[in-house]
């Protein structure tokens, strides 16, 4: 059963109006939550000479400071002179901090808030988030105040140096991996080079309706197909080490604790049915994510290379059209064959991943139409995620690009981030409703001087940006060069040529087997249909697999690609697994199919390396998060916030800060509420590559560096 998300820290959105508002800061009830007594403090140890507390982070720095040691901002000019006056700052209450409520309950964990002798976190001490429910504990260790000053300001005072960040060099991924490699010195071997694509979000409705090859995936679908396995490809299940024994009288499956073999990982053999053999005219699949701010018209576009395509047919056409103007939505009538819950028409916008398949010249493409609304962001990473290529679609209509780019609300920048940091290095920036702006080049230079400078930021290389100018509505530059004589400035390929160029990433054919299950499509006594995206490895029907975390092994009935039954698939192949032998309580989304000698790790507590993107509010140990890894999602929070990193070598540059701002790298611990598949990222990036979000946005990137607690 899914869990609720908790998302944690219910962020004050009027943060700044609150800012400089007094506050009345009550120790003695901090103290007393905090399970210390007022005893404990006397008066006389809290006095420290010439301090001024932070307003942000309340630490108390020496008065010679001109910035704060632990979050680096100014020293407050509007300060009032009384405070330096008083020597009582530390443990006092403070009346003119011009600390904020929200700000006081975001540090109300840290020790600098508590009177002496101070209660401090041990940055080692794992055992301090043992309770799920409880995460953050303080274990009891006392200390002076000099002991606990010179604990967080062994960095000479030096101010924190924010430098100017560059998003990423050369990309979050890489960037963080850099830095991982600097900090762990993994061999080279184990560094996989894949990419990520395709999910699919599943409709409740039986897709039927996809004479189009639309798939959606949302749980609870029945319509199960009972394929037989294809011919001649049962044969010998691999040995499996799972002693099984130990078998449930009832399902007779196995209920024994996995052994990892990690160490003989890179002993693993491939067999010969794994490893792919040429076949002339048979196409690769190409997972191809389409991204961008809401309203942009990805599904239109969608919807209309479908149509082009043949996938949809006429027929089934003029039925959207028709459907589309009775509820007054005619433009939307190319979206309704990827919008197609009844809430997502109605509204006009998409809420899950549409999974379409269409050929190209050169490819089998699997089209994953993302929703551009910020509120279904993390269904754009649980399909986006599988992408090898993306098609970043941009409005080119006044005022609505600019909306898409903005800092704050827009959804063409996180787009761009996620998808950068999902390992995609290869992007198409369709610039559409060109129409809207009668194809003007200079919008169009526009468009793509102020995108390009962000995506370069972001880690794209120019040479893998591909820019075409189109509109969809009017079907200019999507499947052969424009006709309109307004667009015949334009010299570079048509949509589908630029689709044609894209390069495949390598694929993992020959690692054992894993598929991060992205959804589970119908359910039957013993029989489950999931589908996902092969990381590493094959898999055939026949075959014996194990699917984690329920540690339950189920044979394979029979595999579909493009709703068509396939004998084999691949690293890269997007497939729907039937198994057979397993209940479907026991495969959810955030699944791992895997090889049965060589489970996924599970796990509760992970160091990673992160990179924070804007926030408006510090990370803080106990900051309470929604934590994001292939197609899992737990609630998370920051235990230990282990050292600062420089962006571009990865080295530590200050050990335990007090607090994480906008555009930093670090290494933290974090805690989450149940356990996840999870794989260090040098060993996998698919399952070791993590996204933060917090108040409905993306407020870091993340790789997994190590495995600190393993659920057995
Ligand atoms: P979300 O999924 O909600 O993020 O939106 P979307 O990006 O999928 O946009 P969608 O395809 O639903 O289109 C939004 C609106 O833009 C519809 O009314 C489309 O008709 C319109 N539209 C799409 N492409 C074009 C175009 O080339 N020109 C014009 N003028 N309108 C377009
Ligand atoms: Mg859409």
């Amino acid at each position: 059963m899914p869990r609720k998300v908790n998302y944690g820290i219910d962020y004050d959105d009027d943060y700044e109006d609150d800012y400089n508002d007094d506050y009345d800061y009550d120790y003695d009830e901090e103290v007393e939550e905090n399970g210390i007594t007022a005893k404990t403090m006397p008066a006389k140890e809290v006095r420290t000479a010439k301090v001024w507390r932070c307003p942000i982070c309340t630490y108390d720095n020496e008065d010679s400071m001109s910035a704060c040691d632990i979050c680096g901002i100014l020293r407050n000019p509007l300060v009032k002179s009384n405070i330096q006056i008083n020597d009582v700052a530390v443990g006092g209450k403070c009346k003119d901090s011009g600390v904020s409520v929200m700000a006081k309950s975001l540090f109300a964990s840290l020790p600098q808030h508590r009177v002496q002798p101070f209660i401090f976190e041990v940055q080692d001490d794992v055992s301090s988030t043992d309770n799920h429910l409880n995460f953050h504990k303080f274990r009891n260790m006392r200390s002076t105040f000099s002991e606990f000053s010179s604990a967080f300001s062994n960095q000479n005072h030096k101010r924190v140096n924010i430098a100017p960040f560059k998003f990423n060099v050369p990309s979050p991924d890489d960037l963080v991996s850099s830095g991982l490699q600097s900090l762990k010195m993994k061999s080279k071997d184990n560094q996989r080079d894949t990419n990520i694509p395709v999910e699919l979000e599943l409709s409740a409705k039986d897709q039927e309706s996809t004479s189009a090859s639309v798939t959606r995936q949302r749980g609870n679908g029945v319509n199960e197909k009972d394929y037989a396995p294809t011919s001649g490809s049962i044969q010998g299940v691999p040995h499996s080490n799972v002693n099984t024994e130990a078998m449930s009288s009832k399902t007779g499956k196995v209920e024994q604790s996995i052994e990892r073999k990690t160490a003989s990982i890179s002993d693993f053999t491939p067999e010969t049915w794994m490893i792919p053999e040429t076949v002339d005219g048979e196409l690769s699949q190409l997972n191809l994510a389409i991204v961008g701010h809401v309203d942009s018209g990805k599904s239109t576009l969608s919807g209309r290379l479908l149509h082009l395509s043949g996938r949809i047919s006429q027929k089934l056409m003029h039925k959207y059209e028709k459907e589309a103007k009775q509820q007054g939505k005619g433009s939307f009538a190319y979206a309704w064959a990827l919008d197609e819950s009844a809430e997502e028409r109605e509204r006009g916008i998409t809420m899950t991943v549409g999974v379409a398949f269409f050929t190209s010249k050169k490819y089998h493409i699997v089209l994953l139409d993302s929703p551009g609304h910020r509120d279904f962001v993390p269904n754009m990473i649980s399909g986006a995620t599988q992408a090898d290529a993306a098609i970043l679609v941009v409005d080119a209509s006044m005022g609505s690009f600019e909306a898409g780019i903005d800092a704050t609300g827009g959804q063409t920048r996180e787009h761009a981030q996620l998808i950068r940091s999902f390992g995609v290095d290869q992007i198409i920036v369709l610039v559409n409703k060109m129409d809207v702006v009668g194809y003007s080049k200079e919008r169009f230079d526009f468009v793509k001087q102020k995108l390009g400078t962000f995506l370069r930021t972001c880690g794209f290389k120019e040479s893998s940006i591909s820019w075409v100018p189109a509109s969809v509505m009017e079907n200019q530059n999507l499947v052969a060069n424009s006709s309109d004589a307004r667009l015949s400035w334009y010299r570079g390929p048509f949509l589908m040529d630029a689709i044609d160029s894209l390069q495949l990433p390598a694929r993992d054919y020959s690692k054992p087997l894993q598929i991060p299950i992205c959804d589970v499509k119908s359910q039957s006594q013993s029989q489950v249909s999931a589908c996902g995206k092969l990381e590493t490895g094959a898999i055939r029907p026949g075959l014996k697999v194990l699917v984690m975390p329920s540690k339950e092994i189920a044979t394979v009935r029979s595999l579909e690609r493009d709703s068509q039954p396939c004998s084999i698939a691949r690293a890269g192949d997007n497939v729907t697994v039937n198994l057979q032998g397993i209940e479907g309580n026991r495969v959810t989304a955030g699944s791992v199919i895997c090889h049965p000698d060589y489970p996924v790790q599970v796990a509760s507590q992970l160091e990673m390396k992160i990179l924070v993107l804007e926030i408006s509010t510090p990370i803080v140990i106990g900051s309470q998060l929604e934590f994001h890894i292939h197609h899992a999602k737990e609630a998370a929070k920051i235990v230990k916030i282990l050292s600062l990193l420089d962006p571009k070598t990865g080295k530590v540059t200050k050990k335990s800060p007090r607090c994480l701002l906008s555009k930093q790298n670090a290494m933290v611990e974090v805690a989450l509420q149940g356990p996840v598949c999870v794989e260090e990222y040098s060993s996998c990036r698919a399952l070791g590559r993590v996204f933060l979000r917090a108040s409905g946005r993306t407020i870091g990137l993340g790789v997994v560096t190590q495995i600190i607690k393993r659920e057995n």
